[in-house]
């Protein structure tokens, strides 16, 4: 059968009354039909595909409106992923993160109005999995505070707020990004997600159980970061959790120790290391 017609076939029942069941299965059929269809367009039945194409996408819709206000069952969607629980260390997006942007429908981000300076990494999302991953294996509790430096768009602190009884809290240098988050927060009702628009150089770090990093400055801005949150280890107890290339950079620091494994595109998660030595004077 060619593939156009296997999709039309596989597509009955799509638009069925329990639309969480079958999401995934959704997605995925969504994903081919975006492969094939653009191949085929003269096909005959490229405008019956197009028709249930469109029926799909209105079933997922509904489903993400109705999730809005319903973080029980959005958690329950996500833990009924093939994938959950085992989590990959690969690169790229999975349909979480296509049921997580349908749930929050943040608004593609523009040019930033705040240039960055050297050292300072422009905004990329956390893929869901992967926050997940974080939250599986931080356990936070409702005394926790996350922070995530660089919050971008406040995908995470938001994620972190619906999925856990934790607080979360953004700080982002871009103007515009922290407004989209706020917006965010409040029409998804998350008085726990808070934004702050803040450069992380000065940034107030006095707050946070969990200091969250998708590496948002590299080199000497992120050793000069990491200084700040040695002194706040010294203070308090507190985890680090990385992604991405800061993880080299925190499995290197003297006075962080690792909490389980340390792998290139997973979340690396430390604590302060008893015993570390003090910061010298120089
Ligand atoms: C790789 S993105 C991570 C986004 C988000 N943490 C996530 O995981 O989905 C890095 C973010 O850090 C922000 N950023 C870079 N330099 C910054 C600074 N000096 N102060 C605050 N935010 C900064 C960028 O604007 C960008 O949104």
């Amino acid at each position: 059968m060619h593939p156009l017609e296997t999709l039309l076939a596989e597509a009955e029942g799509f638009a069925g009354p329990a639309p969480d069941a079958a999401l995934w299965q959704r997605l995925d059929w969504l994903d081919r039909l975006e492969r094939w269809l653009p191949e085929d367009e003269a096909s005959p039945i490229a405008g019956p595909l197009r028709a249930r194409r469109d029926e799909v996408e209105a079933v997922n819709q509904r489903l993400y409106v109705a999730l809005r206000r319903d973080p029980a069952r959005l958690r329950a969607l996500l833990a009924s992923h093939p994938g959950h629980g085992a989590p990959d260390a690969a690169e790229g997006f999975d349909a979480r993160d296509e049921l997580l942007a349908g749930v929050l429908d943040l608004p593609v981000p523009g040019a930033p109005r705040v240039p960055l300076a050297a050292g300072m990494v422009a905004y990329q999302p956390t893929p869901v999995r992967h926050v997940l991953d974080l939250l599986a294996r931080t356990g936070l509790g409702a005394d926790d505070e996350l922070v995530d430096l660089g919050a971008g768009l406040g995908q995470v602190p938001l994620l972190v707020a619906l999925c856990s009884p934790a607080r979360a809290r953004g700080i982002e240098i871009e103007p515009a990004y922290v407004a989209v988050a706020r917006e965010a927060a409040q029409a998804l009702g998350l008085a726990r997600a808070r934004f702050a628009c803040a450069d992380l150089r000065q940034a107030d770090l006095s707050q946070g159980s969990v200091f969250y990093l998708y590496t948002p400055l590299r080199g000497a801005l992120l050793e000069a970061l990491l200084a700040r949150l040695r002194a706040e280890a010294e203070r308090r107890p507190l985890r680090i959790a990385g992604f991405g290339p800061c993880v080299e950079v925190l499995a290197a620091q003297s006075w962080l120790r690792p909490v389980g494994p340390v792998q290139p595109h997973r979340v690396a998660i430390f604590e302060g290391a008893a015993g570390a030595e003090a910061p010298s004077a120089e």
